[in-house]
């Protein structure tokens, strides 16, 4: 699949959690361009393509003073609108040294940028994740894992979660209870919800040490999806009968940026039941890292890999039903690629 087909340009792509994003020159490849990112000094974000215009050094082994950064090669400065600024060797700025920028803003913890038409670039599409931040609790516990596989197998995954049956034994464990449930799926504008509801259980595992387990408990997953591939997974859990809210609710997100067409970073998070303290932190993120990394990391690059290269409708996949939202949200991304090819 070539690039120009392979990922939407229009759209919020997930660059970096807001922490990972400080004075110090960041370098990550995104949609396969390799980008700069930055905090400038009134604490807002520059995104910009890690290639000088002379030689082609990436700027991010360069050096920054104040909002600029200076080429490691041959010393032409930019400013942080990526026009170049300075010439070490004449007084004038040669030509054909702009570099390219990004729209990049922070919400939520989390660094959006949109590799597409500037002008279209409105904020107001960006998906909500304030969720994330639960008061008294701060911010969430996350991370970031490189996947060898095109994105949306990993959107496939995460809007099918029946395979937490069988890939998670050895850390969410369904124990049955997503086969006893229900799954409906459902558009709204341009979301799109995959949920599971699953009434009349044993106390589901991320109530543990609130509730008995042998509490009967209602139990739900809902998971809702943003195109190109931003979800958040609310995890729920109240007694059997009462109202949903009065219950355990977890948040995650799981957010996959291409780095290329055949990897991925997926970005994760996640909030606590309880207030946050080292120890129970730890134990979360290592749950959460074996979930990611051991279980459906391994998974879904063997399938991708096992694809040989050709294109997901061509192998004319099966239809089971419980994977309807994945099917759905690959639609959606088709017809938002054909649209800017037609477009352009
Ligand atoms: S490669 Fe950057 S100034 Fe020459
Ligand atoms: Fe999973």
């Amino acid at each position: 699949m070539d690039s120009a087909h392979a990922f939407p340009r229009n759209a919020w792509y997930m660059a970096a959690w807001g922490n990972e994003v400080g004075e110090t020159l960041l370098r990550r490849r995104l949609l396969g361009e390799p980008m700069l990112l930055f905090r400038k000094e009134d604490g807002s974000i520059a995104a910009m393509i890690d290639r000088c215009p002379h030689r082609f050094a990436p700027l991010s082994l360069g050096t920054r003073s104040g909002d600029t950064v200076t080429c490691p090669y041959h010393g032409l400065t930019f400013d942080a609108a990526g026009t170049c600024i300075r010439n070490p060797f004449s007084e004038t700025i040669p030509k054909g040294t702009q570099v390219a920028t990004f729209p990049a803003i922070e919400r939520d913890g989390i660094v959006w940028f949109w590799p597409g038409d500037a002008e279209a670039a409105d904020p107001s599409r960006i998906p909500d994740f304030s969720m994330l931040f639960v008061e008294g609790h701060g911010a969430p516990i996350s991370g970031l894992m490189p996947m060898n596989a095109n994105f949306q197998y990993g959107t496939d995954n995460l809007l099918d979660l029946s395979h937490i049956e069988f890939v998670h034994k050895g850390s969410f464990a369904g124990r049955g209870v997503i086969f006893a449930g229900e799954h409906s799926v459902r558009e709204d504008g341009d979301t799109i919800h995959s949920d599971w509801w699953m009434p009349d259980i044993a106390a589901p595992s991320h109530t543990l040490g609130i509730y008995d387990p042998q509490m009967r408990c209602d139990h739900w997953l809902d998971m809702r999806w943003n195109a190109p591939a931003s979800m958040c997974l609310e995890i729920g859990g109240c007694p059997h009968g009462a109202e949903r809210k009065s219950g355990v609710i977890v948040h995650q997100a799981h957010i996959l940026t291409p780095e290329t067409v055949d990897a991925t970073h997926y970005f994760w998070a996640t909030t606590r039941t309880m207030p946050p303290s080292e120890q129970g932190d730890a134990m979360l993120f290592d749950l959460m890292s074996q979930a990611f990394s051991e279980e459906d990391k391994p998974i879904i690059e063997a399938t991708y890999a096992n694809m040989d290269g050709a294109d997901f409708w061509d192998r004319k996949p099966a239809f089971l039903g419980i994977d309807a939202g994945g099917t759905r949200a690959r639609r959606f991304l088709q017809k938002l690629i054909q649209k800017e090819n037609v477009n352009p």
